[in-house]
C-alpha cells in the first residue's frame, strides 16, 4: 500500500471510531489502539505534509457539546496532554524538561483518572459555573448537575482567590456503576460501557434529580487564576483543601529524580487497583508555575505535563465460539464468546475479534485458551493464543462467515478496508435502522421528540419501514404504544411534519449516501437544482464540484443506481420533503471567499460559531479546524485562545475580527 492510501485508511479508520467514541458512546477499539492509530497518522502527516487536509481526523480534539446545554467559552482552553505508553518516553520528557529548563525542577506525579473533565469557577467564594470540556474551546455549562456532586463545595471558606478556576474529572465510582448496570440489566436497558461513559452520560441528563441520584464524585487536580496563592501547582491544590475542596493529595508525589517517577509508576501500576474509581494511568507535572510556564504550550498540549497509560491487563480463557454483528453501516463485527474469566474488575464474556484479518493473523480455533485485555477499561479484545494448551484436540478454525446473519446476503469486502460489509443497505434490518436515526438526527431532518429507541420501536412493531414510512404515521398509530401517551404522540408527529420544511441541502444530508457528509451536502445543493438532476449526474459532472473527489462521486452514483433507492426519494418527494433547492437557499452566496481557508477561534457578538461557519461556506470559503502556513485568516472573537494567537504569529497569519469580516462579505 501506498503512504497516500495509508494515510487515507488511518483517517478513515480514526474518524469512524471517533463517532464511536464521541457520538454513540459505542467504542468499538481501546484507548491504546485508538491513541496508536492516531500517532502513526500523525508520524506519517508530518513526514509527508504534501497530504494535509484540514479534515483530518488529527486536526481537532473531541466534542462534547450538546444542544441542551447553554455552551460557555473557557477562559483557558482546556488542552489534552501528551501521553505515551513507554517509561523510555517518560524519561525523553524529562530530558526535555531538564534540557529546556536548564535549572533545577520538582515534577509533581499524581493518578489520571478516567471520568471525564470538568472546568469550575469561583467568584467570592462561590460555584459560579461548571463547564464539560466540550470541544477545548467552549463547552457546556452543566452547573445544576454538578452541584449534586457532594464533594463539590459550592462555597468556601478561608482565604480563597477573588475568582479562579479548579479542573478535575467526575468519575462515577465503580460500585455505583455496577449498581447502575444491574439496574439497567433488569430493565433490559443498554449497559454502559465503563465508569467513564456512565459519568459522562450521567452529566448530561436533563434532568439534575437522576443525577443526584447517580452518585458521581470528583478528583480536581488543576488550579488557574490570576493570583493563585503558591508558587507550585502541588502546594497550591494542598493550599485548596483548606478551602474545602477534597482534593487527593495523598496520591500524588513530589519526585525529585526519574527514578522517583518511575518508583511511583510501579507502585501505583498494581495499588490503583483498590482505588474507588477508575485510572488509567499517571499525569506528571513540572512542579513550578514559572517553570511551567518557561516551558509553554505546543498547539494542542503543555510542554511541561504528560501522560503515562498504564499496561491493560490480560487474562486467560476459553474461545466457545464466534458471533457476529451488523452495525448500521453494514459493517460485520465478530464477537468472541467466552468462558467467564475476572478482568479488571468485571466478568468478561465476550470481546470484539474485529475482522478477518486479526482472526486469520491469529490463528484462531474454537476452543482455544486464548489472552484476553481491557484496554481503558472499554469492550475487551483477543490479543493472543496459548497454542500450548492446544494438546491433541484442536477446535475448528474460525473462518469468517460470508453471507449476512441478520438478512442472508453476501458479504463484500471494499478495497483498503479491514472489514466486511453487508451489502443489503436497503433492507438489512439493523442497516435501515441505522438509516433512520441518522435521518431524524439534528443535523439531518432534526425530528424533535424522536430518538433511537423510539424509532426502533416503531421499526420492531412494522410501523414504519423505511425513512418514508415516518411520513404515513398518525398520532392514532402511536399514542397507545409503550411509554407513549397523547401528548408525546402529538409532539412526534408534528415534529415530523415540521421536518417538511427543512432545506435541500439538509435533507441530501439526511439520506445518509456513503461519504456526503453535510460539508459535501451542501456544495451539491448548491450546484443542483434538484434531486432528478443530482439522479442524472455522471462522474465527470460530479467531480468538477468542489470538495467533490472520484470516491464520492462514485458512492452517489452507486447510490442512484439502486432502484429502491430512486422508489425511496419517489416516496419523500410526495410526502412534501424539499428535494428541490428554492432560491432563498440561494441568496447570500458568492464567491467572495473562494479558495480561502478560514480558521475561527474564540467567542462572537453578532453570529454564533455555526452561523459564522456557514457564512464561510456560503460565501465559497473552507472553514477549518487548525492554524497552518496555508491559512488565508483567522475569524477572531473574544477570548481567543493563547496557543493559537501564538501560532498564529508566528506564522504571520492575519487576524480577523467580526466586524472586519462582516463587511469583507457585505
Ligand atoms: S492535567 C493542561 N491531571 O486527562 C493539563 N489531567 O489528556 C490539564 N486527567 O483532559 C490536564 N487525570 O481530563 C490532568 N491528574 C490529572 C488528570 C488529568 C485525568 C484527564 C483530563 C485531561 C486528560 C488529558
Amino acid at each position: 500500500m501506498g503512504i497516500k492510501e495509508k494515510i487515507d485508511q488511518l483517517r478513515a479508520e480514526l474518524h469512524r471510531h471517533n463517532y464511536n467514541y464521541y457520538v454513540l458512546n459505542v467504542p468499538e477499539i481501546s484507548d491504546r489502539e485508538f491513541d496508536d492509530m492516531m500517532r502513526e497518522l500523525q508520524n506519517l502527516e508530518q513526514e509527508h505534509p504534501e497530504y494535509q487536509d484540514d479534515s483530518s481526523p488529527t486536526m481537532r480534539v473531541g466534542s462534547d457539546l450538546n444542544k441542551n446545554f447553554i455552551q460557555v467559552p473557557h477562559k483557558y482552553p482546556m488542552l489534552s496532554l501528551g501521553n505515551t505508553y513507554s517509561e523510555g518516553e517518560v524519561a525523553d520528557f524529562y530530558e526535555r524538561v531538564k534540557k529546556a529548563l536548564n535549572e533545577e525542577f520538582e515534577v509533581c506525579a499524581e493518578l489520571k483518572y478516567d471520568g471525564t473533565s470538568i472546568s469550575l469557577t469561583y467568584e467570592n467564594g462561590k460555584l459560579l459555573r461548571a463547564v464539560t470540556r466540550g470541544d477545548g474551546e467552549k463547552g457546556d455549562d452543566v452547573t445544576d448537575n454538578v452541584k449534586t456532586i457532594r464533594t463539590i463545595p459550592l462555597v468556601l471558606s478561608g482565604d480563597y482567590p477573588q475568582l479562579f478556576e479548579i479542573r478535575g474529572e467526575i468519575l462515577m465510582p465503580w460500585i455505583v456503576f455496577e449498581e447502575l448496570n444491574r439496574e439497567k440489566e433488569a430493565r433490559e436497558e443498554q449497559l454502559f460501557a465503563n465508569p467513564r461513559n456512565a459519568a459522562s452520560g450521567t452529566l448530561k441528563l436533563q434532568n439534575s434529580a437522576i443525577v443526584a441520584s447517580r452518585k458521581l464524585d470528583a478528583y480536581l487536580y488543576y488550579l488557574l487564576g490570576e493570583e493563585l496563592p503558591c508558587e507550585g501547582h502541588y502546594e497550591n491544590l494542598q493550599k485548596a483543601t483548606q478551602w474545602g475542596f477534597k482534593i487527593a493529595t495523598k496520591y500524588m508525589k513530589k519526585c525529585q529524580s526519574l527514578q522517583d517517577i518511575f518508583d511511583y509508576i510501579h507502585y501505583w501500576d498494581t495499588e490503583r487497583k483498590n482505588l474507588p474509581v477508575a485510572t488509567d494511568g499517571i499525569v506528571l507535572k513540572v512542579n513550578s508555575l514559572k517553570q511551567q510556564k518557561n516551558l509553554g504550550f505546543t498547539a494542542k498540549s503543555p510542554r511541561w505535563a504528560i501522560a503515562y497509560k498504564f499496561q491493560a491487563e490480560r487474562a486467560l480463557t476459553r474461545l466457545n465460539k464466534v458471533t457476529y454483528q451488523v452495525g448500521r453501516t453494514g459493517a460485520v463485527t465478530p464477537v468472541a464468546n467466552l468462558d467467564p474469566v475476572q478482568l479488571s474488575g468485571t466478568i468478561v464474556k465476550r470481546a470484539s475479534l474485529h475482522n478477518a484479518d486479526i482472526i486469520e493473523g491469529l490463528d484462531l480455533h474454537v476452543g482455544d485458551m486464548v489472552y484476553v485485555e481491557k484496554g481503558g477499561e472499554i469492550i475487551p479484545k483477543i490479543t493472543g493464543v496459548d497454542t500450548n494448551a492446544r494438546g491433541m484436540m484442536i477446535g475448528e478454525k474460525v473462518k469468517f462467515i460470508t453471507h449476512c446473519p441478520e438478512c442472508g446476503s453476501k458479504l463484500t469486502r471494499y478495497e483498503g478496508e479491514a472489514a466486511h460489509y453487508c451489502p443489503n443497505e436497503t433492507a438489512c434490518p439493523p442497516q435501515i435502522k441505522g438509516k433512520i436515526e441518522h435521518f431524524i438526527s439534528r443535523k439531518a431532518m432534526n425530528i424533535d421528540g424522536l430518538g433511537p429507541e423510539t424509532v426502533d420501536m416503531f421499526y420492531r412493531l412494522g410501523l414504519i419501514k423505511d425513512t418514508s414510512g415516518l411520513y404515513q404515521l398518525t398520532t392514532d398509530d402511536i399514542k397507545n404504544l409503550d411509554r407513549m401517551g397523547e401528548k408525546s404522540a402529538e409532539n412526534i408527529i408534528k415534529g415530523i411534519a415540521q421536518s417538511k420544511e427543512v432545506p435541500f441541502e439538509r435533507v441530501l444530508f439526511a439520506l445518509g449516501i456513503r461519504f456526503v457528509g453535510e460539508t459535501v451536502a451542501k456544495k451539491i445543493a448548491k450546484s443542483f437544482t434538484d434531486i432528478e438532476e443530482l439522479e442524472n449526474a455522471d462522474l465527470e459532472r460530479l467531480i468538477n464540484i468542489d470538495e467533490i473527489g472520484e470516491k464520492i462521486a462514485q458512492s452517489i452514483i452507486s447510490y442512484f443506481s439502486n432502484p429502491l433507492n430512486r422508489e425511496l426519494i419517489e416516496r419523500l418527494k410526495v410526502a412534501g420533503l424539499q428535494l428541490n433547492r428554492k432560491e432563498e437557499d440561494l441568496s447570500g452566496y458568492t464567491d467572495k471567499l473562494n479558495g480561502q481557508s478560514i480558521v475561527i477561534s474564540g467567542v462572537f457578538t453578532h453570529h454564533s460559531r455555526d452561523e459564522y461557519k456557514d457564512l464561510i461556506e456560503k460565501n465559497g470559503g473552507k472553514n477549518v479546524g487548525s492554524i497552518s502556513a496555508k491559512t488565508s485568516f483567522i475569524l477572531a472573537g473574544e477570548n481567543m485562545g493563547p496557543a493559537k494567537l501564538e501560532k498564529a504569529q508566528k506564522l504571520g497569519v492575519q487576524i480577523m475580527n467580526e466586524d472586519e469580516f462582516l463587511a469583507l462579505i457585505m
